[in-house]
Formats: C-alpha cells, structure tokens, sequence
C-alpha cells in the first residue's frame, strides 16, 4: 500500500482498461456470465451523460481500487430521484483498507447534495463482508426480490 491519498471521482474515459479488469473480477466473484457486447455497452452508458447509469472510482496513485455503478431512477413515493447501487467491487488486493466505505459515503454525499430521495441496493444473506459494511450505514429491511425472465 503507497501513502497515496484514496480518491474517490467520477469514471472517465481513460479508466476503460481498469475499469474492465475489476469489472471482469467482480462477474467472476458472481460466477456469472455477461457477454461483452452488454458490459461494452454498460460502459458506453456510464460514460453517457444522458444515461441515468454512473459510475464513481476509487482510486489511489495511478491505481484503480474499485467502483459503485449506479442507476438512477424515478420513484412514485417520492418526486425526487433515487438511486440504486448495482454494482460495488474493491480489487481484493486492496480490501479492508476503507475503499468500499469511501465509494457508499462518496455516494451518500452525492445523494444529499442533489436532493436525492434514497440510495439503495441489495446482496445475498450470507455476503458477510459486504453486510458488515452496509450494517454501518442502515439497517436491513424486510423484503425479499423476486425475478422473472421473459423470455
Ligand atoms: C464488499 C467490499 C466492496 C468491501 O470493500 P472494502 O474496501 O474491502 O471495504 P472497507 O475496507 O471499506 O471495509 C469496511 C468494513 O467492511 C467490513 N469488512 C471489510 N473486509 C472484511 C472482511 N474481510 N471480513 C469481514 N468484514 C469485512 C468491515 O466491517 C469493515 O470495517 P472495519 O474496517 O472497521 O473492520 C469488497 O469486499 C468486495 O468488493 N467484495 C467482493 C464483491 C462484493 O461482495 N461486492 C458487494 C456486492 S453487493
């Protein structure tokens, strides 16, 4: 570990490269499968000021540690947007060193400067280390997701 400060900034162009290792590791934490035409175009759309989906980093010196890839969205409870964190990945190398912490908070802020009405996300029961996390910022509710393929 340098004694480079941790940054926390928005995805830009020049990230693509890294952006892509980690995003490739954390598919892999998943064991899942996502053809490279949909993460290709994932990252069109993060870069797309028009698209409601954003990503921030977590970088130290030159390094990329991780990313929260977000889409923001309408709601009918509330008249103010809300945004759901899809995606959150810390290289394992650079784990519990604060950069998941820093990635929601940065993301909180984010959250009460433009008058956002929530932040939320999900993760499975057993994903201990990443409840840990979430447990300092709120508390679990209650419901449950179902999901249904059309086709
Ligand atoms: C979950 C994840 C993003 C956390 O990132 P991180 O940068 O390591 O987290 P932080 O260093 O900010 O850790 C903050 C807290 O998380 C918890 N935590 C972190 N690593 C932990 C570990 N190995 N075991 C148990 N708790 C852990 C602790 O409560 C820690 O607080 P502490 O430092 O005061 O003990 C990271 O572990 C990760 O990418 N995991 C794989 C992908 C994943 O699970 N993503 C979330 C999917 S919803």
């Amino acid at each position: 570990m340098t004694d480079h400060e941790l940054m926390i900034r928005d995805a830009r162009e020049a990230d693509a490269e890294s952006w892509r290792r980690l995003w490739d590791l954390y598919i892999e934490f998943y064991h899942a499968k996502i053809p490279g035409e949909v993460t290709d175009s994932t990252w069109r759309r993060i870069l797309d000021p028009v698209s409601p989906v954003f990503a921030i980093v977590a970088e130290r010196g030159a390094s990329l540690l991780g990313f929260a890839v977000c889409v923001l969205h309408e709601a009918t409870w509330t008249t103010t947007p809300v945004c759901y964190l899809e995606d959150l990945f810390v290289a394992p190398e650079a784990r519990g060193a604060g950069a998941g912490r820093a990635l929601i908070t940065a993301l909180m802020n984010r959250a009460r400067a433009a008058g956002w009405s929530r932040v939320y996300w999900h993760t499975q029961e057993g994903n201990t280390v990443a409840r840990n996390l979430y447990d300092e910022f709120a508390r679990a509710d209650d419901f449950v997701r179902y999901r249904l393929s059309p086709s």
